[in-house]
Order: C-alpha cells, then sequence, then structure tokens
C-alpha cells in the first residue's frame, strides 16, 4: 500500500528534539516541497497523532559525532503515518534521507510506499577525501559535497588540506604557512569553523589531513628550515611525488609540528588526526649527511625506521592533544601502539595484515575516484569479504573506508562529476549488508540517486553544458555533445602524460566535460545485446542503431568550422573524425545483418583493424563503445555460423570473440 504525501502533509516530533533536527527537518520538507510543488509548513504545535511523518528521536547523541554514535533508525509507513524511530538524531537524520528517497509517483500524486525497515551501518567509518592542497575548494563546494555525503549516509569528511602543491589553513602561529604556501587560496580559521559545523549539522566528521613528512613542500616556502633539503621552496605546480621530506631529526621540527597541531586541534574536534605519511621517497633523507649520521647513531637500518621515529615523535604530540593517529598504510610498523588507524591505499594486503596485528582500519585501495573508473568496479571492492581470512576479533579493526577524491586534475567545477554520482555506490557498500551486489539494480538505483543529489546544489549534470557552450563558444552544441556522449576520460594515472599540464592549467577541455562512467557505454551495449540476442528480429532493433550511427556520422559536418572558431577544441579533431567514421561501420553493419548477408573477410578485417586504433585515447578521452561495435561487426561476419549454432551458443560465441580483442588496460 501507500501513504499518499499530499498538501496536508505535517511533520511532528516526539520524545527529544533540538535545534538540529528542526533545521534537518526544514530541509526535509524543502526537499519535498520542491520535488512535489507542493507547500507544507512545520507547526512545533502540529498533534502528532495527526502527522503524516512522526520523528520519535530519543536523544541528542554525541555533542560532537564520533565513530561510536548510534546511527540506527526504523521507518514503519501504514496508510495514514510514517513513524521513523531513533535513537539519535543522527540516526533520525539518517532515517529522513531514506524517506526522501523512497518519495515516488502515479497518476493520482506523490506517495511514499507501506514499507517496513529497520537500518543501520554496516561500518563505523564511511568517508570521502577530498584534496584541497592540490586544487583549492572554495567552501561553497566542500558544503555541497558535504550535502551529497549526507543524503548518501556518508560520515567522515576526510579532509586533505596540505600538499606540496599548497597549503590551505589560516595558521595564526605561523601564518607564512598560508601566506607563503596557498597563492591565497585557503580557508580562514571562520571558516574552518564554519565547515566544521555544518558537517555536524549532517552528522558528518571533520578528519583533517596534514600529510608529513612528505608531500610538505607548501609548508617549506615560508618555513625552509623545517626541510632536510636546502631552499629555497616554491609551490610545487607539477603531480606526482616530490623529493621535499621534514627534517625528522631536529627538535626544531618537532616544537613546530606541536605548536602547530595545538592550533589545529582548536579548529577540529574530531577524536581523530590524520598524518598522512604517504610517498616519502626517502631521497632528500639520503642526501643530507647529518640525517645519515643520525640514522647510524640511533641504529635505524633503514629510512622506514627513520619515518617509523617520526611518526613516533608525532603520536606523542597527538597524544598530548587527545588525538588519535591516522595515517596511510606506509605508516604501519608492528612495534607502533595499537591505538592508530591505518589507512589502506597501496593494497588490500596492507588492510589485513594491519586488522591482524591488531589495528583499526579503514580501505581506500579500489575507492580512487581520480582514477576514473566506473562505479561497478568500486561497488564491487567490500572492505570485509567473506574470504578475508579474519576471526571474528580480527574483522572487528576493519571500521569501514573511504573514496578518495585526490585533486590533481580536479577543480571546483568539475569536482561534481568526478565524486557524483559514483560515490554513492561507495556508500550503499560501507552501509548496506556486504550481500548487496545486483550490479544493474545498482545502475538502476544511482540513476534515481543522481537526480535526486542534484536538488542539493551539485553540479555534476549541469556543469556539462555550461563548458560545452564555453568549449564551442556558441549555444549550438549538438554535435560536440553527441562526441562527448560516448568519451570517458583516460584511466588511472595517465592524464598529463600526452598533453603536459601542471596545477595552474585550466581545467576546461574535452576532457574535463567527459565523465567517468559514461552511461553510454551501458546503453549502447545493451542495444547491441538487444539485437544480438534476437536473431530472427535484427531488422525490428535495428532502428535506433542506425539512428545512433547516423548521428554520429554527422558529427564531421559540423565539426570543421566549430574548430576553426574554437581552437581549443582541435585536439578533437580526431575524435570528430573517428566518431564519424565509427556511424559509418555501424551503418554499414547493420546493413550486413538486416540483409542476412555476411560481409567479406577482407572488410571484417580491414574493421576490427582501424578499431584497434580508434580505441587509443585521443585528447586524453577515450571511446566507451568500441568494444560494443566490434562484437556487432563480428556478429554480421559470422552470420553464416546462425545455421549451426542456438542463437545464444552464437551470441556468446562472439561476445569471447570480440572480448580477446578488447585494448588490454594500461598498467598501474
Ligand atoms: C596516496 O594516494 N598517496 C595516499
Amino acid at each position: 500500500g501507500l501513504l499518499p504525501i499530499d498538501p496536508s502533509f505535517k511533520v511532528a516530533v516526539k520524545d527529544y528534539t533540538d535545534a538540529r533536527l528542526e533545521a534537518a527537518i526544514s530541509r526535509m520538507l524543502r526537499r519535498l516541497e520542491g520535488r512535489t510543488g507542493l507547500e507544507f509548513t512545520r507547526d512545533p504545535a502540529d498533534d502528532s497523532t495527526q502527522a503524516t511523518l512522526l520523528v520519535q528521536c530519543q536523544n541528542a547523541g554525541k555533542t560532537i559525532p564520533s565513530v561510536d554514535e548510534d546511527e540506527s533508525y526504523s521507518l514503519q509507513v501504514s496508510a495514514n503515518q510514517a513513524v521513523l524511530n531513533s535513537p539519535t538524531v543522527v540516526g533520525a537524520l539518517r532515517g529522513m534521507e531514506t524517506f526522501l528517497q523512497l518519495l515516488d509517483a502515479d497518476s493520482k500524486g506523490y506517495h511514499i510506499p507501506q514499507v517496513n525497515i529497520q537500518d543501520k551501518p554496516r561500518f563505523v567509518w564511511r568517508g570521502l577525501l577530498i584534496d584541497s592542497g592540490r586544487h583549492f575548494l572554495p567552501v561553497e563546494a566542500v558544503k555541497r559535497t558535504l550535502d551529497g555525503m549526507a543524503a548518501v549516509k556518508f560520515n567522515v569528511l576526510h579532509w586533505h588540506l596540505t600538499e606540496d602543491q599548497g597549503f590551505r589553513v589560516e595558521s595564526r602561529k605561523f601564518p607564512k604557512l598560508h601566506q607563503m604556501g596557498s597563492d591565497g587560496l585557503y580557508y580562514t580559521q571562520d571558516q574552518m569553523h564554519e565547515v566544521v559545523a555544518y558537517a555536524r549539522e549532517r552528522g558528518i566528521r571533520v578528519v583533517p589531513e596534514f600529510d608529513m613528512p612528505g608531500h610538505t613542500t607548501s609548508w617549506f616556502v615560508g618555513y625552509p628550515e623545517l626541510a632536510s633539503g636546502p631552499g629555497p621552496f616554491q609551490i610545487g605546480r607539477k603531480a606526482g611525488i616530490y623529493d621535499n621530506a621534514m627534517d625528522p631529526t631536529r627538535e626544531e621540527v618537532y616544537r613546530f609540528i606541536e605548536s602547530f597541531i595545538g592550533e589545529m586541534t582548536t579548529l577540529f574536534p574530531d577524536a581523530y588526526f590524520h598524518i598522512g605519511g604517504d610517498e616519502n621517497n626517502g631521497k632528500q633523507w639520503d642526501a643530507n649527511p647529518k640525517i645519515q649520521a643520525f640514522k647510524k647513531e640511533k641504529g635505524f637500518k633503514d629510512n622506514h625506521a627513520l619515518q617509523t621515529y617520526f611518526n613516533r615523535r608525532v603520536l606523542q604530540i597527538l597524544t598530548k592533544f587527545g588525538k588519535k593517529m591516522v595515517g596511510w598504510d606506509e605508516i604501519l610498523q608492528p612495534d607502533l601502539p595499537k591505538d592508530i588507524v591505518v589507512q589502506s591505499w597501496r593494497g588490500r594486503d596492507s588492510l589485513i595484515q594491519s586488522a591482524k596485528l591488531g589495528y583499526d582500519s579503514i580501505l581506500s585501495k579500489g575507492y580512487y575516484l581520480d582514477l576514473m573508473f566506473p562505479a561497478a568496479d568500486h561497488y564491487l571492492v567490500d572492505p570485509l569479504p567473506a574470504d578475508s581470512g579474519l576471526d571474528d576479533s580480527q574483522a572487528k579493526h576493519i571500521m569501514g573506508g573511504e573514496a578518495c577524491m585526490w585533486g590533481e586534475w580536479v577543480g571546483p567545477e568539475t569536482i561534481d562529476s568526478r565524486i557524483w554520482p559514483r560515490s554513492a555506490v561507495v556508500a550503499e557498500r560501507f552501509w548496506s549488508p556486504r550481500t548487496v551486489t545486483d550490479v544493474d539494480d545498482m545502475y538502476r538505483r544511482l540513476s534515481a540517486i543522481s537526480i535526486q543529489l542534484e536538488e542539493l546544489g551539485l553540479t555534476h549534470e549541469t556543469y556539462v553544458t555550461k563548458m560545452l557552450r564555453r568549449l564551442a563558444r556558441s549555444n549550438d552544441v549538438e554535435s560536440l555533445q553527441t562526441l562527448l556522449n560516448v568519451v570517458e576520460p583516460v584511466k588511472k594515472y595517465e592524464r598529463g602524460k600526452e598533453h603536459p599540464s601542471t596545477m595552474l592549467t585550466p581545467l576546461t577541455r574535452l576532457i574535463d566535460t567527459a565523465r567517468p562512467d559514461a552511461p553510454a557505454r551501458r546503453k549502447f551495449a545493451a542495444m547491441v545485446d538487444h539485437l544480438l540476442s534476437d536473431t530472427w528480429n535484427f531488422q525490428e532493433h535495428s532502428g535506433s542503431l542506425s539512428l545512433l550511427f547516423k548521428q554520429w556520422h554527422n558529427v564531421h559536418s559540423v565539426s570543421a568550422s566549430m574548430i576553426d572558431q574554437s581552437p581549443i577544441l582541435r585536439e578533437a579533431e580526431p575524435l570528430f573524425k573517428d566518431l564519424a567514421k565509427l556511424g559509418a561501420i555501424g551503418l554499414e553493419t547493420i546493413n550486413y545483418l538486416v540483409a542476412g548477408v555476411p560481409p567479406s573477410p577482407e572488410w571484417r578485417n580491414e574493421q576490427l583493424q582501424w578499431l584497434e586504433q580508434a580505441e587509443n585515447p585521443k585528447a586524453e578521452v577515450e571511446f566507451v563503445v568500441i568494444s560494443s561495435l566490434r562484437q556487432l561487426i563480428i556478429a554480421a561476419a559470422e552470420l553464416s555460423q546462425l545455421k549451426n549454432l542456438s542463437p545464444a551458443d552464437w551470441k556468446s560465441q562472439i561476445e569471447t570473440t570480440a572480448t580477446k580483442l578488447n585494448r588490454k588496460p594500461v598498467g598501474d
């Protein structure tokens, strides 16, 4: 049955309420209004028996968002009332997000289905990392990210605030940090308080990361005395790993860190504090005779031992300020105290190993959004798979995970499209049971969530046409859109190789407009699959494909003039040419299939060979339709086999042949 959501909709609160809960109810009502076009008022005096949604919250919960927060809730919907029960305000927030997800409609109007939900998260640590170090993100972008996080029940913002390429926090104790290390792009302390409060309102912890001893070039611009190598230093502009590292042998360095961390703990109330610790290549340490002498004197056999010494010193400082230390898996060293948290990014092994050693651990390997993989790849990575080999007491140490949005190639204009909607599937992985793994159903729900995320001001869909208009210098972006629909950014760390770029390079090219997990890949694959599944009706299914191929083919006629008036698009010229040819090949292939006449082996080989070059990235984007088109060509070439094989066997033989010809993925 259904609970109608009509103009009489009312919310009432029973038992406990406070400003945070009331504000969340108000945000929920505004979103419901936006979707339904109905006007809803909230009168605290409303009778709870009459309320459409009754929120029965027991308690405020933790004053400062905490890993121990009880986020559970239940939602019972009957024909005339929905009752949301929760032990804490945060539980109520989670339940209201579910309520919003349930809104549906039919010819009679809007409704919520009658459901009985008992819900709580599988993992306590469900995070998203954003990297303001490499590209600064204005507070507004951070806030809308937090809104999106709350919508999908993430509960940790891991805020990577310092990098070789930027120091992004105002330090009153050491003002040259932000003054000289940020190009003027940093958060004031007031802004920090504002973001932390905004996150708390949404039941989200903010864990700051101050990466050390490596990834610290921007610190050294103002304070070269912290470094292991000779200055002067300049803000880093390139991506990649820098040699610069703090000098772990000098007491002044620890005094500096202590004073700095002391200041930062006044901004970040969370119990955890991230010290990075990753990718210190040791080159500056090796090149410094004083550091070498120190290593010898202390009997450290390698730089890892020296870094562990550094970590211990920093841990002492954090302990003094009542903070728990979090670090990337490089910090893992069995004789460190057990109350630190290890964040695994290099491989699953470090996660398993640290849980076995008794360290609380979080997983990020498999959740790197900057690598531009499809949502499904991330969705199927489980922090604690059934075959983890951990016993119950070890498994308890797996606290959850974090999706990581590293900032080399994202700015405020594009970051939403790299985080959303993909990270929603990671949020689900951290919240829902291990057994929820149906990829098709995930994509079905993901497209619904993607639309809901837009009501929070996220721009992952809307930024596209704006950027296309700027690229084309025109409102007429149809052919550019046709191209964009079928390409994705290059994967892994390929960006910047063909087209050398720095952190100052504008992020406004075609690749920035192209989105990971282009919907066209799955859509086109489904169309081809549909056609090949119904071998007697090629004609019937060929219509929509032919239309699409014609569209592709037609782009070439307009692309030349568009590129002439917009040289930034010059790099797309080969892509337009390829797309036009892909369209032409598609049309020819459809003709063979519909006529039931296979093409000559020469034709088949020529097309397949050409597809190999079309599959190579150009302008740092790659086509997402090649493997499906390859199937279609092979299907046409294998038409005569239909006499000998069952349609299912025929199709699977085609798929196998096509898969073998796919381009090998680029290396790590
Ligand atoms: C990392 O990606 N260096 C943590």
